[in-house]
């Protein structure tokens, strides 16, 4: 149980809101545990029409808690795909009902990976999304490694796996990341406009609709093959490295 991710359920549609601020809703194991439950609910609950993520604060989401991976690489051997992430992933792939992401501030990691599974992403303009992977010394997820270059090309997706440097929020839109941009403060309503929009739509076309535009097995057989490259270097001296420099605010140091 955490209460570092929030659920409500009104008028069909799922708000899940990631409710650490102060940490720039940083993901830890509790939470993708409690976004795994939410998922599956909004699969399972004939009640639920829409998903809704969101961030509480100035940001969507800061990804995997840093402090987690340390723990997790320093624990050695272990199987990745029963850590709770696994499970979030694997409920993301299976979701066969409309999400909607209303993102705002810094969307890192996961917090840009789970976009890619959202069937329609409202972002602020000054929204700042990155997937720094290489920079901590890890890999793709979530299937990113095919979804992120079918959406923006190869050379775009291979730069921001790469450098990790952010895009924003308007370059986000004009890359077909985003279905809309609007100044921050409008970002929620926009959302929940949208999320209410999907709602109202005939439940059974619309999922019909999503399972036939992806191929469920295919993402999660891939979430699993990226999660050994993953799992190898979260625990090579190289990701320490680049784990510790973070929390000691500083740069790393690769050699
Ligand atoms: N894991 C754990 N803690 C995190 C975190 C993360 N991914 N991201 C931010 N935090 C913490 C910071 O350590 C800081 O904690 P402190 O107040 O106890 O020192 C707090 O959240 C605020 O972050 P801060 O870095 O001061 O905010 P900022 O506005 O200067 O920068 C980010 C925001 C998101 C750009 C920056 O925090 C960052 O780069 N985070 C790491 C992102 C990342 O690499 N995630 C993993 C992707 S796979």
């Amino acid at each position: 149980m955490t209460d570092h991710v929030r659920t409500d359920l009104t008028d069909g549609v799922l708000t899940v809101t990631l409710a650490r601020p102060e940490k720039k809703n940083a993901i830890t194991q509790a939470m993708y545990a409690a976004l795994a439950e939410a998922t599956r609910r909004a699969r399972d609950d004939a009640a639920v029409r829409v998903i809704l993520f969101r961030g509480e604060g100035d940001s969507f989401s800061a990804g995997n808690d840093i402090a987690d991976f340390i723990a997790i690489g320093g624990a050695g051997e272990g199987q990745l795909t029963d850590a709770p992430v696994f499970h979030f992933l694997k409920a993301l792939a299976d979701l066969d009902k409309p999400a909607v992401a209303a993102v705002r501030g810094r969307a890192v990691g996961i917090g840009l990976t789970l976009l890619l599974h959202c069937d329609m992403v409202v972002v602020a303009e000054d929204a700042l999304l990155s997937a720094p992977f290489v920079n901590l010394a890890l890999a793709p997820e979530a299937a990113s490694s095919m979804l992120l270059p079918h959406v923006l090309g190869h050379q775009r997706a291979f730069e921001i796996f790469a450098l990790g440097e952010p895009i924003d929020g308007r370059t986000a839109l004009a890359w077909g990341l985003a279905n809309r941009a609007a100044p921050a403060d409008q970002v929620d309503a926009l959302a929940a406009d949208v999320a209410a929009r999907l709602a109202s739509r005939a439940p059974n076309s619309i999922r019909k609709t999503k399972v036939l535009m992806r191929d469920a097995e295919r993402l999660w057989t891939l979430m699993q093959a990226e999660g050994e490259a993953f799992g190898s270097q979260m625990r090579s001296p190289e990701a320490m490295e680049a784990f510790m420099a973070f929390s000691q605010k500083r740069a790393p140091n690769f050699g």
